[in-house]
Parts: structure tokens; sequence; C-alpha cells
């Protein structure tokens, strides 16, 4: 059987060290990490994980902002939004929640906001600096930062020689993924829905990252024997054994049966999904202390 990734445990080490930046950076300087985060419509999931960024952000000892901004809002109100947070200098990081409705468009909200506040790595300043493979004077997308934590904890900082597979080509995740991998010197493929007999590709992964958004997608054989599997998956599925109308998160990965293939596997939930919350933190109090000079 795996090696069960224990997503949870890394994330209160990482959220430990965090919280003790925070304090001394206060305590030598007088900044308080600020972290603002918007929210815009009224979608539960989104809604549920905003409002445990803002608990861990207080819980850090950060100034935790959250702005929940009406369905009908419209793009100059979202933007000025951005603006104004831009400009204060109690903010250090500023997260945007997605997906926003559909009435508006995403990117040039993600544009405006500054590179230096971008805790989600998303700019194209951010996003451009590990393309060119600068991972120390940006800010870092905070899942693929999480999962490579993971994948880091099993392997170690040298990936040389292993080969990782990517299902998933996102802004947000797969691409920043692949980039971290390769910069770490594994050798990657970034597969994704249009790729051809994707089983086979992945049967060939040292490391299989599965970010598809698809319930239990990726089969057991589809994993190499002792393989590293992270599955960045958050899947509400029902679950009729627990009640009539009772769901369950389940990953991208069906677990079970993977399990007992893997050498080391992250369940859902529990695994890459504490650890984005965590690298969030880490971000901004990058980022504050950064602003501190
Ligand atoms: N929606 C789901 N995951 C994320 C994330 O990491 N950042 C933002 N901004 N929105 C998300």
């Amino acid at each position: 059987m795996a090696v069960v990734i224990d997503g949870k445990q890394a994330a209160a080490s990482v959220i430990l060290a965090v919280s003790e930046a925070a304090g001394s950076l206060e305590k030598a300087t007088g900044v308080k990490p600020g972290l603002a985060v918007v929210i815009v419509g009224n979608d539960p999931a989104s809604h549920a994980y905003v409002s445990s960024k803002s608990k861990m952000a207080k819980q850090c000892g950060f100034n935790s902002v959250q702005h929940s901004l009406p369905e009908e809002t419209t793009q100059e109100e979202l933007q000025t939004l951005v603006s104004g947070l831009n400009a204060d200098p109690s903010i250090h990081g500023i997260l945007v929640q997605l997906p926003l409705p559909r009435h508006l468009d995403t990117e040039p909200v993600i544009q405006s906001i500054s590179p230096e506040k971008d805790v989600d790595g998303l700019n194209v300043v951010n996003a451009g600096k590990i393309a060119t493979g600068d991972l120390d004077t940006g800010l870092i997308s905070c899942t693929p930062a999480g999962a490579m934590l993971l994948v880091k904890r099993i392997h170690g900082e040298d990936l040389s020689g292993l080969n990782a597979v990517v299902i998933g080509r996102s802004n947000l995740f797969g691409k920043p993924m692949g980039l971290l991998l390769l910069a770490a010197n594994a050798t990657v493929t970034m597969a994704h829905s249009r790729t051809k007999d994707l089983a086979a590709v992945c049967r060939g992964a040292d490391i299989l990252v599965a970010a598809v958004g698809r319930a239990q997608m990726v089969k057991a054989d589809w994993v190499k024997p002792g393989a590293t599997v992270i599955d960045v998956g958050i899947n509400r599925v029902p679950a009729p054994d627990k009640g009539e109308g009772k769901t369950r998160l389940v990953g991208d990965v069906d677990y079970a049966d993977a399990s007992a293939i893997a050498g080391a596997i992250t369940p859902v939930p529990g695994g890459v999904g504490p650890m984005t919350i965590a690298m969030l933190m880490a971000n901004t109090v990058i980022a504050a202390h950064r602003a501190a000079g």
C-alpha cells in the first residue's frame, strides 16, 4: 500500500512558520501582513473556500480583510476595488476568488492586481518569472507551490531522472506546476483533454499530478507501480451510503484502487487542499516582508 502524504500535517508546519515570521516582522518593523480576499457572487463552494482563507489569515496574525461583492457587480466596480487595494499600504496580498460570475472578464481583473501583491501568482509578471526560471523574486501560484512541497517530501529537492506527468494545463495550476517540476529537473509531460492515449502517457510517470476536475478519472491501471500520485481534484459526488441527498469529496484519482499501486499518494480531502491555503499565507508574509524592505 502507498504511503499516504499528509497535507494537513505539512500545511500545519508551514502555518506555524508563517505565524512566527509574521510575529517577528511586526515586532521588528511594525508591519502586520495584510491579506484582502475578494469574492463576487453567491457560489456556496467559493464562499466556503474564501471564509477558510480569511479565517486562516487571522489565525496567522494577519490583518485579514474580506470584500464580498454582489453577483451584479460591474467590471468597473471590481477593478476600482482592486485599484484601491493596490494603493492601500496596509494590504500586502490581494486574492480575487475564481471563477468570477460569467458577465465579468477575468483576465483584466487578474492583470490589474499589482504583481507585488498578486499572492495567487497569476499576474503575467509572476507567471513569466516562473517560466523563465526565476523562483525567487516573484510570487508562485499557491496550489502548485503546495503540491511541489509534497512532491519534495517524497523525492527531495532534485527530481533529476524522474518522469513527471501533469494532467491539466490551466494558468492557475497545470502550467505553473509543469514549470516548477521542470525547474526541479524532472522530465515533464503536460497532458490534457486532447492528449492521445492518456492512460499510456500516465503509466510512464514516476510523479503523476492530476488536475482535471473530473471525479476519479485517473484509474489504478494508469499508475506506474511505486509512482508518487498528487491529486489536485476536489469533486463533490453523491454519497447515498451516508444518507439521502448526502455528498462526499473525492479527487481526480480513483484513490481506493490507485493507492494499492502507487508508492505515495495524496488523499482528498487532506492532501493538496490544505497546502493551497498554507502557501497563500506564506506568499502574503513574503509580500509583506518585501514591502517592509
Ligand atoms: N478558485 C479555486 N482555487 C483558487 C485559487 O487558488 N485562487 C483563486 N483566486 N481562486 C481559486
